[in-house]
């Protein structure tokens, strides 16, 4: 008789003590799953008499309630409890936190800025977009410079002469502008010019500038603490050269190579078969500046220098596409290390 059968298997789940998560399990396909007992039961309904189907089916839907009761509860506490069969495993190694990191250009000036300080230099920045005295005028360019060119420049507003900054030199000018030398300070920063985007020139790139201005500042001072400069960075080994070279704010003025960082001189891909690598301007400032900014050429002194930190990090760091540093892919940027 189903209803014998019914208050049976009532019975034997009253008995039943289940624990973990496999025993639930074990229950469900016993009791509850499409071939278990109470599944059975149900088909069963079928024969039940007419009058006899209200009491029956209520027995029916009650004993299904309850192993759904016991099943639920078994299954529960198997997942409070935790354990491997629960899905659950806290052998499992967690997820590593990752931590972010600097990017090269920031390393790289880091870097520079530490050891400009270890020789007592300041840090100070201007602004990016600039006017025409700044960026030029006050720098000694005449009027008819080819850098003034729209081809070279990005104008914000040509007819009041305010242009994204071609460089850092023009915070030299701020700088000296508004004190008194002694100056000794890096500034460094972000600069534009209107270039096609390659993988050796972009429209923005960064530059430190170096100034140093006072009583009896001589070419020897600038050659040293290139040379200092040169060996902290890249190493004790570092060699450099100077060229003469040109610039409308400097006289005399030149340009540094130091050996090449990768063959150490012998010449590879790098230097391109020379021993040498270009990497930055520098020279003694020119009387015109400093009277440009009010400093007597006569009392006073100065040595400036300025270098693109994409340079030196694409010789630090070998990267190849100029590019890479503005692109802001992850897995170009995280291969640089925390530590600097
Ligand atoms: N301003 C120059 C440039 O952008 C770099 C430079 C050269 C800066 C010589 C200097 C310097 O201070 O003395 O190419």
């Amino acid at each position: 008789m189903l209803h014998d059968d019914i208050q049976a298997i009532s019975a034997e789940l009253s008995a039943l003590h289940i624990s973990g998560a496999e025993a639930a399990e074990q229950f469900r396909q016993t009791y509850l799953s499409k071939k278990g007992q109470i599944t059975r039961l149900f088909e069963r309904f079928r024969e039940v008499a007419p009058e006899q189907r209200k009491e029956i089916g209520q027995l029916l839907n009650t004993l299904k309630q309850q192993a759904e009761g016991i099943w639920k509860e078994a299954k529960e506490k198997a997942e409070e409890e935790g354990g491997a069969s629960s899905g659950f495993d806290a052998s499992m190694p967690g997820y590593p936190s990752t931590v972010g990191n600097r990017h090269p250009l920031s390393l790289v000036a880091n870097e520079i800025r530490e050891v400009f300080a270890r020789l007592g230099f300041t840090v100070a920045e201007g602004p990016e977009i600039e006017d025409d005295w700044h960026n030029f005028g006050a720098l000694n360019f005449p009027e008819d410079h080819p850098a003034r060119d729209m081809q070279d420049t990005f104008f914000v507003r040509s007819e009041k002469g305010l242009a994204l900054r071609t460089h850092t030199s023009s915070v030299q000018i701020r700088m000296m502008e508004k004190g008194q030398p002694p100056f000794r300070m890096i500034m460094p920063g972000r600069v534009y010019r209107n270039e096609a985007i390659s993988a050796r020139a972009h429209c923005f790139f960064h530059q430190v500038e170096a100034l140093y201005v006072d009583k009896n500042v001589s070419f020897a001072d600038l050659k040293q603490t290139l040379l200092h400069f040169a060996q902290e960075l890249f190493g004790a080994d570092t060699k450099i050269r100077l060229r003469p070279s040109y610039f409308p704010f400097t006289e005399p003025s030149a340009e540094m190579d130091i050996s090449c960082t990768v063959c150490g001189g012998k010449g590879c891909g790098i230097c391109k078969y020379s021993g040498w690598v270009e990497i930055l301007g520098c020279g003694m400032v020119h009387p015109n500046v400093l009277k440009n900014c009010n400093i007597d050429p006569e009392e006073y002194s100065g040595f400036a220098l300025g270098m693109g930190i994409e340079r030196i990090a694409i010789l630090k760091y070998q990267v190849k596409d100029l590019r890479l540093f503005s692109q802001n892919d992850v897995r170009f940027l995280k291969q640089f290390s925390l530590e600097k």
